[in-house]
């Protein structure tokens, strides 16, 4: 099939380049001038495992190129994809701007029947407008459909989580275009769920916000294990036995971040208030998740501090991990910059290490009191304390008794929880995680 996929970002450029790998003719769009021509030189804008080579491959193939001409890419295409950014407005509605351009351009470019597929994550209702949009725009009445493909991918793993998705939805009222979707999506043989358009919409919001509840639930257990001396991992286990509850998305920690969960858990609020039903359950998430890096941060002070105004002055930190998760560059929601920040107002001076984030956090961060390290040692070098922010693999793997050595007092604030107290205890450091008892250095 000829596709086109408008906004070459996260969800596009994977998009794309899973479609073409399918055998299809994509042809991927961007505004970003200087994004379509690092894509044209064969260079790949975001670090995403798997990515760089199946966007190489099927270039090579000649079935996959970049424009920056809507009209060009929609011309030739027989399904539109719409992968556009909607990023939260201040009082947290959706800013559906740049979903109203692309379907203006859409609309411009008709010259044959068309499905426009949206795959950006957009408020329910959103359907109809772009369908007002392209009909308010378009040149004559070529007819087109337009349906809701919301995308479950996750950052990190989106290449397999685009091959191998738990289900495929396809909101539309058309048959004829719910049969075209369900052939393109045929090779990777995966459940396809056909439902109305609005309830499409609405299923992407509730499953971020549920996954978002799932993690500011477990994080509140956290907060009672803490101080009650038992041990998150453990409950966590014990709940997650249940067939009924499930082990995933229960990992205790400094709570969710993202391009996604903040901004959708925030847009389904405001929703559901403008229909007149406020989902109150969403504002207690929303301040669980908010509260987590000031509770963390004040417990680093706590142990360290020596007193108001600049509790941390002279005291270097180890901050481990900047990207806001593993396996990707993606700095946005990071909570990483909240940390830097709350350490640095509290006099600190920080040596940072990320595998791969460090050139975006860089203008978010900034330089002020900030080293940029080249690894996990080198940050720890001299430091009163090391921070797990993110949980890279590769930290997981590190030589404890190596990173205890580089540091002038061993001790670690884990908020991910990648070891277990007992590990790092012997390793003579004192350890301090998230939802567990702390213990201090065994003599090994
Ligand atoms: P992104 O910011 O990485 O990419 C969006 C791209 O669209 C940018 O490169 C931008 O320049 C381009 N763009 C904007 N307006 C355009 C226009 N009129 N024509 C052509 N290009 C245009 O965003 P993303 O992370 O890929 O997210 C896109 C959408 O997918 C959002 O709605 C998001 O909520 C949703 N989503 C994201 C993920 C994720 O993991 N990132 C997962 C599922 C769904
Ligand atoms: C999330 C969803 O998992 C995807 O299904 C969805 O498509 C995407 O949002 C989106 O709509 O953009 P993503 O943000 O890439 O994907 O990453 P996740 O793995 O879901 O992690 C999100 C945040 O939650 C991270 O900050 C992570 O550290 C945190 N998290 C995740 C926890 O704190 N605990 C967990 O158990 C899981």
């Amino acid at each position: 099939m000829n596709i086109s996929v408008i906004g070459s970002g996260y969800v596009g450029l994977v998009t794309g380049a899973v479609f073409s790998d399918m055998g299809n003719d994509v042809i991927c769009v961007d505004i970003d001038e200087s994004r379509v021509r690092m894509l044209q030189g064969g260079e790949c804008p975001i670090y995403e495992p798997r990515l760089p080579e199946m966007i190489a491959h099927n270039r090579r193939e000649g079935r996959l190129e970049f424009t920056t001409s809507t009209a060009f890419a929609v011309r030739r295409s027989e399904i539109v994809f719409i992968c556009v950014g909607t990023p939260p407005k201040e009082d947290g509605r959706t800013d559906l701007s740049y979903v109203e351009a692309a379907a203006q351009d859409i609309a411009g470019a008709l010259n044959g029947p068309k499905i426009i597929v949206t795959k950006s994550t957009v408020p329910v209702g959103t359907g109809d407008f772009v369908r007002k949009i392209i009909e308010a725009h378009r040149h004559d009445g070529t007819p087109f459909e337009v349906v809701s493909n919301p995308e479950f991918l996750r950052e990190g793993q989106a290449i397999r989580d685009t091959l191998q998705p738990d289900r495929i939805v396809i909101g539309t009222s058309s048959e004829a275009a719910a049969a075209r979707l369900s052939e393109l999506y045929r090779p990777i043989e995966r459940p396809i769920l056909i439902t109305d358009m609005h309830s499409a919409e609405i299923i992407k919001y509730a499953s971020n916000a549920f996954l978002a509840t799932k993690i500011s639930f477990i994080n509140s257990v956290a907060n009672l294990c803490e101080r009650a001396g038992a041990d998150v991992k453990a409950v966590t286990k014990g709940i997650g036995a249940d067939a009924r509850i499930g082990p995933a998305f229960l990992e205790a920690g400094l709570g969710y971040g993202g391009s996604c969960f903040p901004k959708d858990v925030d847009s389904l609020m405001y929703t559901s208030r403008e229909f007149g039903t406020p989902f109150e359950i969403l504002k207690s998430v929303a301040a669980e998740n908010d509260s987590r890096v000031p509770r963390f941060a004040q417990r680093i002070v706590e142990r360290l501090g020596t007193g108001a105004p600049a509790p941390l002055a002279g005291r270097r930190i180890a901050i481990l991990g900047l990207a806001f998760k593993p396996d990707t560059d993606d700095m946005r929601e990071a909570k990483s910059v909240e940390i830097c920040s709350r350490l640095r107002q509290a006099g600190a001076s920080l040596r940072t290490y990320d595998p791969v984030a460090t050139e975006k956090a860089r203008p978010l961060i900034g330089e002020e009191n900030v080293e940029y390290c080249r690894n996990a040692y080198e940050a720890a070098q001299g430091a009163d304390a090391a921070v797990i922010v993110t949980e890279w693999r590769e930290f997981i793997q590190l030589n404890l008794a190596r990173l205890r050595d580089a540091m002038s007092q061993p001790i670690i604030f884990d908020g991910r929880n990648i070891y277990t107290p007992a590990q790092v205890a012997a390793a003579g450091i004192e350890y301090h995680s998230i939802g567990r008892p702390s213990v201090g250095p065994r003599e090994t």
